[in-house]
Parts: structure tokens; sequence; C-alpha cells
């Protein structure tokens, strides 16, 4: 079956997608050990051009997308960042930059601006500034993330801080809730680290004991209503201390179609990872196609489900979590997400949380060879 052939029983068109995904480069100066893009990380000579880029935006603004998330790698690594932007922005998306912060200087930020970008989305990866710039392995990265915060302020911009969480910062959750209150942030993210690809490789060295977790969430908790009305939080836990997983990309291919830096079209970004899988690409098909393809509608909604979630009552909660968690624990993507109790496998992931408890190796950093600007 290629990936246009409709399936059989199922609707012929879905509503479209809320969000496109813009993985424009994988390219990046940091080096984060839980990075989300794949492990093979594809190389600046195959990322799509700026043309293939702009009929992307002109196609997912046709098709009804309303919002546009630039990400990578490190979106700011492409020389025509603004003009994909301001193009998002014509064609009346939300436009969101997805950033490390770290090479937004004054020029870049105005550009942007008179682009049109309407939010931009910095990550810190500590609070405490040597930790930051350890885990990214990027030394002075604290810093330039720091200015960064000004220069959006300065443009007027709502800004949302990202702090990913791992068991060497799980500690300061505290800190970095005031640092984004003391900021003015509107949104701050506290996101456990998800465990595919890197995050994975790098389980060991990452996982928090349940009782870091425990502690994070109480402070989140106190501070959401502390900050009621003044700041939004956004918690998201690893599903490794968890008994029913998270509804991932909030269902398959319902909300969102995510483009890797070479036009590859996925429903999430670890989808890579899964085999079996004819993912079409924007140079061959349009969003419209992909939109309706077999591999886009293998896992959309209930169908494909097999107990214990066709019988459960959340199954339009959580539409069976990860497809690609379930696979990187048991072979079988096709099967109920692991994160859950339900699920016959669940004892993999209580195997696995015992690796919070032992002492950490050392990172393996995530690595490109070089930063070339296009
Ligand atoms: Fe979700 Fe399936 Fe578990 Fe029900 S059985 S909670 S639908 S993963
Ligand atoms: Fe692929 Fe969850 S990351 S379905």
């Amino acid at each position: 079956m290629n990936a246009l052939t409709p399936l059989p029983g199922l609707p012929a068109a879905f509503p479209p997608p809320m969000g496109l995904i813009a993985e424009l480069t994988h390219r990046c100066p940091l080096q984060c050990p839980y990075c989300s893009n794949p492990l093979a990380l594809e190389s600046a000579s195959a990322e799509l051009d700026t043309e293939n880029w702009l009929r992307v935006l002109d196609e997912a603004a046709a098709l009804g997308v309303l919002q546009c998330h630039f990400t990578g790698g490190e979106p700011m690594a492409r020389r025509d960042l603004t003009a994909l932007v301001r193009r998002a922005a014509e064609g009346g998306m939300y436009t969101n930059l997805i950033t490390s912060g770290v090479t937004l200087d004054d020029r870049a930020m105005a550009a942007l601006k008179d682009a049109g970008i309407d939010h931009i989305q910095l990550s810190f990866q500590d609070i405490d500034p040597a930790e930051n710039d350890r885990v990214g392995n990027h030394a002075g990265a604290f810093v330039k993330k720091r200015a960064a915060i000004d220069r959006i302020r300065g443009a007027g911009l709502p800004l949302t801080l990202n702090f990913v969480i791992q068991r060497h910062n799980a500690g300061r959750v505290g800190a970095m809730l005031d640092f984004a209150e003391a900021m003015q942030a509107e949104r701050v993210e506290i996101a456990h680290v998800q465990y595919y690809g890197w995050g994975l490789k790098n389980r060991a060295a990452l996982l928090p004991t349940r009782a870091q977790l425990d502690d994070s969430t109480d402070v989140v908790e106190a501070a959401r209503v502390r900050l009621r009305g003044k700041m939004v939080i956004d918690y998201v836990v690893p599903d490794y201390h968890a008994s029913r997983p998270k509804s991932c990309m909030g269902g398959w291919a319902q909300r969102f179609i995510n483009i890797s830096p070479s036009g590859k079209c996925l429903p999430c970004h670890a989808a890579e990872t899964l085999p079996g899988f004819d993912f079409p690409s924007v140079r061959t098909h349009s969003l419209a196609e992909v939109w309706e393809s077999e591999a886009f509608r293998r896992y959309r909604g209930t169908d494909w489900m097999p107990e214990p979630c066709r019988s459960c009552d959340r199954r339009e909660l959580d539409w069976g979590g990860c497809r690609c968690e379930a696979f990187a624990l048991t072979g079988d993507a096709s099967i109920t997400d692991p994160a859950c109790e339900l699920s016959p496998d669940h004892y993999l992931m209580a195997e696995a949380a015992l690796e919070s408890g032992v002492a950490s190796p050392p990172f393996i950093y995530r690595r490109l060879k070089a930063l070339a600007r296009v």
C-alpha cells in the first residue's frame, strides 16, 4: 500500500491540522543530550530550499492551518527565517519561533519583528548558569539567553520560557518559576524530558527519581495557585512514573503536521523511528495529500486500537498514548503505550524507572559535524 492509498472504513477527509511544525534545520549551536531530533541528524545539504518552504507555507494557509511553529535544531541557523516568518504571517497563521536564543541579537530581533513574528519560545537548560551551559555544552549560553529575553521584551512580544527537567536540575524548579515570574513571561513550560531519540539514548543519565518528580509536581502546583491569572504554567511529566499515558501530539495525526528539514512529513518528531512507514515528502506531495496519506491515517482516531484501549473510557482522551514510546519499549507501535498501567507491558516502565536510582553516566551529547549557514 503506498503512502496515499485510502484505508477502507475511514472517512475521506479529516478536519485540517491546527498546527504546522516546521523543523527548518537540525543544525544547532547547542548539543543537549535530550534533543527531540532523531539520532540520524539531517545535514545542511539535505535541507529544503527557500522556494519549497514558501510553497509549503502557502499550502498550509490554504489548508486552514492556524499556527506555524518554526523550530529545529536552531531555526535561526537558516538565513531565510525572516522570509519564511513573513510568508506564514501573510497567510494569516499565528507564528511562533522556538529558539535557544543564543544567536538572537538586536539585528535578528528587529528583522523577526518586522517580518511579523507573533510569539517567541525560549528554552533554558537550567536556571543555574554553569549547569545550563554544561547541559547544552555551550559556554556562555545562559548569558546570551538572558540578553535575548531583554530583546524579546523590548520588542513587545509575548514570551514563553521553556525549562527541560531532568535528574540534575529537578531540585531547582522553584527557582525556574521565580525567574520566569521576574522576567514577566506570559507562560512557562516546566517540561520533564521525553524519552525518545537522544533522550532515550541518555535515559540513564537523565531520568529523575519518583521522589524528585513528586517534589517538582508539588512546587508547580503551589506556584499555579500563587500565580493564577499572572503567568500560565504548563507542566509535562515523564511517562516513566505515570499510571496513564499522555495524549501525545493530541492524538496521532489529529492536530499537527511535523516537517523535517529535508521535507519529510511526520505525525510527530519521533515517527521516523517507526519501521514500516512510507512517510510522504513535501517535495512530491501537497500538504492536503500528506494529511490524508496512509501513514497519517494508520493510528488516527480509535479504529486501530487493540484492547485494553478499545473498550477504555479514556480512549478519546489520551488516544492510547504514544506510538513511538510503545515501539521504543516493546518493538511494536500498534499496542497500548506501556506508560498505561492497564498495559500488560507496564512492567517495562517500572524496570526502566529503576535506572533513576543509580549513578548518572556521562552525557552523550547530540552532535552535528558543522554549523554552516545557508
Ligand atoms: Fe489510555 Fe488505552 Fe490506557 Fe485506556 S487503556 S488509559 S485508552 S492507554
Ligand atoms: Fe511519536 Fe508520541 S512521539 S507518537
